[in-house]
């Protein structure tokens, strides 16, 4: 039964923070805060397994933070985070459970779910070994879209310098056929492995793909179906009945951007190897254990999604950078958009009843130091204020002299330029300041730490999604757009624009030259 969820705005601590905000949060300035506590970096930062995070260059005072953590209480946080763990159906709307967080727990003795978890993650790792030892299967090519293209895609690039040499990693998401062409003309058949990663084994991008892939494989002289091709699927029947005999399962309680723990997490298998791979597991069971255990105060996760709800709701921060400085982590903005736009990108709660404020920003970013010759202009000078998440690694994975030095000092001078601004130039060459940023700094970019990285996302979008009383674990928003294409698909054949709207029509037309 699903545990009774308090929405943030009936909860009490809502209109104290209101209060809160008009006294001293509009005005709060960071450089003053710095100024009047010697203990802010203190105060400010989280330990959290694997991962330092220092919060204190923030807009947020010990009072606030206080009052969001109250409000955590009273919306219930614990025990909806309780009911996850507990494999309660907390995704309603879909009547489901939310387990992710079981795939990358020690196996649990009399629990079914968890001995299947660990079947599965047994063979598949088994498989991954055997692909790795293979030396006539050169090309990877993994065909998936959403979650079962992102995390698996960011991953592989993030643990780059884990790799073993000998492969080559590919991933095709896009209907868009020059993506699939691109890549083939690379290929040899007989020494490619193409992993069809579909949660359903229904979506078209990737259905279309696959077929694509099986038939030019087949043109190719390819026979062997079970030696090149893996389905990675929840749906092992559908992948059978496309001509898939070697499948890898997982379960309906795993959201698709929730899935690069399960079978979907196959092509980083294979990249960094089955112990690679657990590490990736333990690493975010450990921020699992962080999130369940730590008191609210001092558990990152939380602190992390009440921050975002004091932006969201309090000061009205519509978006938020994100900031990798970290070539590898080139795919993390993309992959993070999908866990927390989807995730919480929602306007009405759980009940169906409109929200009477705003939820999931808008989430974008690229590499540093690329982003500083690009967009951070706006982010410094700009007419709107947007959080900047700093991501660095105290240790870099390749031995080149200068070069880390330098990444790190542009990360922390962004950081500071951010906060202190600059006034005595006047005019074009002010600086307002004040702007606000966190910095996560990890040890070095390894399976264990990237997992808890991830894991530490995962559970700062429930806590933002928890307070604001929505399901996060749904999508229902991409529904529509799939149903239209299919109506508009033998149009453009056929031309036949009846029922359409005027735009609509007007293009197809134009786009078949009529
Ligand atoms: O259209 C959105 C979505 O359902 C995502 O939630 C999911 O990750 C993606 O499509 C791919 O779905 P599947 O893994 O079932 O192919």
């Amino acid at each position: 039964m699903a545990t009774p969820r308090v929405r943030c705005d009936q909860a009490a601590a809502w209109s104290l923070l209101r209060q809160h905000f008009d006294k001293g949060g509009r005005g709060f300035d960071l450089r003053q805060a710095f100024a009047q506590d010697a203990g802010r970096f203190a105060a400010f930062s989280q330990e959290a397994p694997h991962v330092f995070a220092d919060l204190s260059k923030n807009r947020v005072d010990a009072e606030a933070q206080a009052l969001l953590v109250r409000l955590a209480r009273e919306c219930g946080l614990e025990a909806h985070r309780d009911a996850m763990f507990a494999g309660e159906r907390i995704n309603t709307t879909e009547n489901r459970a939310v387990k992710h967080w079981l795939l990358r727990a020690p196996r649990i003795a009399g629990d079914g779910d968890s001995q299947a978890v660990h079947e599965t993650l047994d063979a598949m790792l088994a498989y991954a070994e055997r692909i790795r030892a293979d030396a006539g299967i050169t090309d990877v090519v993994n065909i998936g879209i959403g979650g079962s293209d992102l995390g698996p895609q960011m991953a592989v690039a993030a643990l780059d310098s884990f790799v073993t040499p000998g492969k080559r990693f590919h991933f095709v998401s896009n209907v868009d056929g020059h993506e699939l062409a691109a890549v083939l003309k690379q290929l040899d058949a007989q020494s490619t492995l193409f992993l069809i990663a579909s949660k359903t084994f229904t979506t078209l991008e990737t259905m279309t793909n696959a077929r694509s892939a099986k038939a030019w494989f087949e043109a190719q002289g390819g026979t062997d179906t079970a030696r090149h091709f893996a389905a990675l699927t929840t749906n092992v029947g559908a992948a059978r009945a496309f001509g898939i005999t070697t499948t890898f399962g997982f379960w309906d309680w795993v959201g698709g951007r929730y899935s690069l723990w399960s079978a979907i997490g196959l092509p980083i298998a294979i990249a960094v190897g089955a112990d690679g791979f657990r590490q990736l597991l333990a690493g975010a069971h450990a921020m699992d254990q962080h999130f369940r255990t730590a008191p609210l105060e001092s558990n990152l996760p939380v602190r992390l999604g009440l921050l975002d709800v004091w932006y969201r709701n309090f000061h009205g921060f519509t978006s938020r950078s994100i900031a990798p400085y970290h070539s590898a982590l080139r795919r993390l903005p993309a992959y993070l958009q999908q866990l927390e736009m989807e995730s919480n990108g929602k306007s009405v709660d759980t009940e169906g009843r409109a929200l009477a404020y705003g939820t999931s920003p808008v989430l974008w970013g690229e590499p540093g130091t690329n982003g500083q010759h690009a967009y951070f202009q706006m982010l410094h000078q700009g007419t709107d204020t947007v959080p900047v998440e700093f991501f660095a690694v105290r240790r870099p994975a390749h031995g080149l002299p200068v070069h880390h030095d330098l990444l790190l000092a542009n990360a922390l001078a962004q950081a500071q330029a951010l906060m202190q601004g600059k006034a005595d130039a006047g005019g074009h060459k002010n600086f307002s300041g004040n702007r606000p940023s966190s910095f996560f700094l990890l040890d070095a970019l390894t399976p264990a730490s990237l997992g808890a990285l991830l894991a530490m996302y995962e559970h700062r979008v429930f806590t933002s999604g928890s307070l604001w009383g929505i399901d996060s674990f749904d999508q229902w928003g991409v529904e529509l757009g799939k149903v239209l294409a299919q109506d508009i698909a033998p149009r453009l054949a056929t031309g036949d624009a009846g029922g359409l709207d005027p735009s609509t029509a007007g293009l197809l037309q134009r786009i078949r030259g009529a």
